[in-house]
């Protein structure tokens, strides 16, 4: 049986990180794997989550399973901290999932059992693991234009000239804040706009929230999914803790789904149970219970809060800087873009040769598509990256 398996496709994101790990050079810059590294390279563990874990130790009396959707009391806090008051508890189903991931996962799972023939729209370029976990679970799915090679901003004209072919009872993934690849976002405006489009096509939106917290600030990167969340009668969210709680190997994550008719929610509520039942039964709840204490304690949360704030100004900074550095270097405002995109990533918009002399000469690492994780970045690679970029002539 086994001799029939085929080799499957490389996550290139994945492949970078092996690569990474094999190139001997003391002076390497890994700017690939979204994960946040402070200036001396490191991601440490938050203050108010290791605080949290030790007082976990001392209270924690079982590890018997919690509920089959996870802890009550971290939907809840989730649903607080993603939704605000747009939604009310009633709206709300929920599941724990193994991390962001985990709730693409479940998500696109629900989607295909209410709706096995729905399209999912994808914005061009998405996150490469939308694609490829649609295809493996066999879904339909179609691109729609989301960024502008030549500005490196939004193309919301090409995204609304495309959404506006979507069918009714499509579902269109977004990203909610801090675009994964691109750095792109839309502005409150456009979020307006887009959840009216989506009203009038009778759309499902499927949120991807994944670094909330990293862009604009926890609220402010909350507005589009909020406004999609007060605007159309239902809505799927999947939200990720491994980034604004650094829990990455926790796997902490949440599903949810919100839904104008509240008579529908214990149905949905249900059938959240039941796949995670079907895939892996109890989903992991020791990330979800640190975040649940985090974000439940005033002392723990007035501490995340300010450490996760230096943890966005600190990565705004290094845009600028490095946005400086380049326009020092070229003359000329082209890369002003690094200093307005938002998150951990910008698109530098190099060729894929481009990014394999960066990587040859310079030992910098960044995604084959040039996505950059600006966390990867200190003052002392700054201004090497700058000249690499120069010099591989992007
Ligand atoms: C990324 O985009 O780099 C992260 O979300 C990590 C991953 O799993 O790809």
């Amino acid at each position: 049986m086994l001799e029939n398996l085929t080799a499957q496709p490389a996550d290139k994101i994945l492949q970078l990180m092996q690569m990474f790990r094999e190139d001997p050079r003391s002076d390497k810059i890994d700017l690939g794997v979204g994960v946040y590294k402070n200036a001396e390279g490191q991601t440490p563990v938050m203050r108010a989550v290791k605080a949290a874990e030790r007082q976990l130790w001392e209270v924690e009396t079982t590890k018997s399973y919690t509920g089959l959707a996870g802890d009550p009391g971290f939907h809840a806090a989730m649903a607080d901290l993603v939704l605000g008051k747009t939604a009310d508890a009633g709206q709300i189903a929920a599941a724990a999932t193994p991390g962001g991931t985990g709730a693409i996962r479940q998500g696109l799972e629900l989607i295909r059992m209410a709706a096995p023939d729905a399209t999912i729209w994808l914005s061009a370029p998405t996150w490469p693991n939308h694609p490829s976990i649609i295809k493996y679970l066999g879904m339909n799915m179609v691109e729609y234009r989301y960024f502008d090679a030549e500005t490196r901003a939004v193309d919301f004209n090409g995204m609304l000239t495309d959404l506006s072919n979507v069918k009714p009872g499509d579902v269109v993934l977004l990203h909610g804040c801090c675009h994964n690849p691109t750095g792109a976002n839309m502005n409150a405006a456009q979020w307006q706009e887009i959840a009216a489009l989506l009203l009038a096509k009778q759309a499902v939106p499927f949120v991807d929230i994944a670094y909330q917290g990293f862009g604009d600030g926890l609220e402010a990167d909350a507005y589009g999914v909020r406004r999609l969340a007060k605007t159309l009668p239902e809505m799927l969210i999947a939200a990720s803790c491994s980034k604004n709680f650094g829990v990455y190997r926790e796997r902490t994550g949440l599903l949810m789904t919100v839904t104008q008719d509240v008579g529908k929610t214990a149905l949905n509520q249900g059938t959240l149970a039941f796949l995670n039942r079907q895939n892996y039964s109890f989903p992991p709840d020791h990330g979800a219970r640190l975040v649940t204490m985090v974000l439940t304690d005033d002392a723990l949360r007035a501490d995340w809060l300010s450490e996760l704030e230096d943890v966005r100004l600190g990565m705004l900074k290094l845009r600028q800087q490095l946005s400086d550095a380049l326009r020092k270097r070229t003359g000329s405002d082209r890369f002003g873009f690094l200093a307005d995109h938002r998150g951990m990533f910008s698109r530098l918009g190099a060729s894929e040769a481009q990014v394999q002399a960066m990587r040859e000469s310079h030992g910098i690492y960044m995604v084959s598509d040039s996505r950059m994780n600006i966390a990867g970045l200190n003052e002392a690679s700054i201004p090497i990256l700058a000249d690499a970029i120069v010099s591989a002539g992007v």
